[in-house]
């Protein structure tokens, strides 16, 4: 992970977040290349599931909701992790990691005293100081509360959405009604979430500030299973297509006792992160359970009526969901390669999937002089109509390559003197080979656009 997290803060991917103020813990900026990065991976999905499905749409909801939508969704009553304080050193942890990590058992949904007394009973260890005195196991709420401007009493507080999930059911009726989808049919959105992680960590792992990919999938219930196999296909479909290992994806089938309220089923694709096996996705089958709540609490009908039968119902949902955090951490590290070369020479290289790397190509004049700058700069006008395209002209070439196999760049473009006194040609190197090939000027668009597929 160090070599990763160092890459990226190096390069221009992602830095600490606020550094001139000496940091702000557990916030972070996607810098000229994560931000890139960021953008293909959402353009991406948003194309693979909302533009390029006929039984999808889109919406883009607000962060802030009503407040009685997350009474409704049970997230204020039940959005709770437990944390013990070590009276010692003060550090705060997560009881039921505290204890995953020093007793190796499972400890989730665990009730406070449950956990205060496995803590006790067990004489676990503070893992920063060594002490075993921590204060019982308290539940604390992971959304953040904002206030409203008016008065001072509790109708002012507004939360920042924890998911981005919650936006969709509200609008459920206003698709049915404002567009032509039928059931089975879904919603897709992407925006931010928050949530006042107790413990976050492990860099973009874990952020009290994120972006999510999100579906609600409504279905006739009796619909469910199949439908649920062909949304796990799709969740294993999308990790191929943002180019990850195949032995590195797995999943994870929650048990019956430690399900979510809202779910009747419960699958997390799962990646083998550095820091070991953690939940990158999640599909869930939240049955008519928020419908249902936001129906009692509105006191609105969120039915939906059958066009073929006239059947008034709720509908089932399905919900396949994904991190875009967790997505740029995976592809990152999967990426990630130290390759030796011939005469002890080395190169780091980002080997991303070239539908998301950040940058496609690079445009190199060999020299700063001789028409070989005005030439290079007449292909970067016109490939970058069409591509991230970037401009490079410092130092060698061959430093100008491995600047560019650490940003990821599929293809490298040299403009030399044979180009303008010869060939009208360019030399293309492949990131992935290291192999060049001469390239007609003339032919280099259709040459890139078979060659990024
Ligand atoms: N709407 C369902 C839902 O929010 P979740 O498993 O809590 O389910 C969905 O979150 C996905 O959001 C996770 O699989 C993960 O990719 C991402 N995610 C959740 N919490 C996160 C956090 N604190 N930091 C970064 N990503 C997070």
């Amino acid at each position: 992970m160090d070599h990763i997290v160092s890459l990226c803060k190096r390069r221009g991917f992602i830095y600490p977040g606020s550094e001139i103020y000496g940091g702000f813990a557990n916030t972070y900026t996607f810098g000229p290349y994560g931000s890139e990065l960021r953008k293909n991976i959402k353009d991406l999905w948003w194309k693979t599931f909302v533009q390029g499905r006929r039984d999808m749409v889109g919406i883009d909801g607000g962060i802030l909701l009503h407040p009685r939508a997350w009474e409704a969704s049970g997230h204020v009553a039940g959005f709770n992790d437990a944390m013990v304080d070590c009276k010692n050193c003060k550090a705060r942890h997560r009881a039921d990691h505290l204890i995953e990590n020093a007793l190796k058992v499972d400890a989730e949904g665990l009730s406070e005293e449950d956990l205060t007394k496995l803590i006790v009973e067990n004489d676990v260890k503070c893992p920063k100081c060594g002490e075993k005195d921590f204060t019982d196991a308290r539940n604390f709420n992971l959304m953040f509360k904002t206030e409203l401007s008016k008065t001072k009493d509790d109708e002012n507080i507004a939360y920042l959405r924890p998911e981005t999930a919650q936006a969709i059911f509200l609008e459920f009726k206003n698709v049915v009604d404002t567009t032509r989808v039928k059931v089975p049919f879904g919603i897709g959105q992407i925006g931010k979430a928050f949530r006042n992680e107790i413990t976050p960590g492990n860099f973009i792992f874990r952020l009290i500030e994120f972006e999510q990919m999100e579906i609600e999938y409504f279905i006739r219930p009796e619909n469910w299973e199949p439908l649920f196999e062909e949304w796990l296909q799709e969740q294993h479909k999308w990790c191929e297509m943002i180019g990850l290992n195949k032995e590195k994806v797995s999943e994870y089938e929650h048990p019956q006792d430690k399900l979510s309220h809202y779910s009747k089923r419960t699958v997390d694709i799962m990646y083998d992160f550095p820091f070991g096996r953690s939940e990158l996705y999640g599909l869930a089958y939240r049955t008519d359970f928020d419908l249902t709540q936001h129906q009692e609490y509105s006191g609105k009908k969120l039915e939906y009526r059958d066009p073929q039968t006239n059947e008034t119902y709720i509908p089932h949902v399905l919900e396949p969901t994904w991190g875009v955090d967790r997505s740029i951490l995976a592809v990152l590290c999967d990426a990630y390669h130290e390759e030796q070369l011939e005469e002890g020479d080395s190169r780091i290289v980002m080997k991303f999937a070239k539908c998301i790397a950040p940058v496609k190509v690079a445009v190199m004049p060999l020299m700063k002089k001789d028409g070989l700058p005005e030439k290079a700069q007449e292909i970067y006008d016109t490939l970058s109509q069409k591509w991230n395209v970037e401009y490079d002209d410092g130092g060698s070439i061959g430093k100008r390559y491995r600047r560019q196999d650490e940003i990821g760049t599929p293809f490298c473009i040299t403009v030399d003197y044979e180009t303008i006194k010869e060939d009208d040609a360019v030399t293309v190197r492949d990131r992935d080979s290291m192999q060049q090939e001469r390239v007609k000027i003339e032919e280099l668009g259709s040459w890139i656009e078979e060659h990024l597929l």
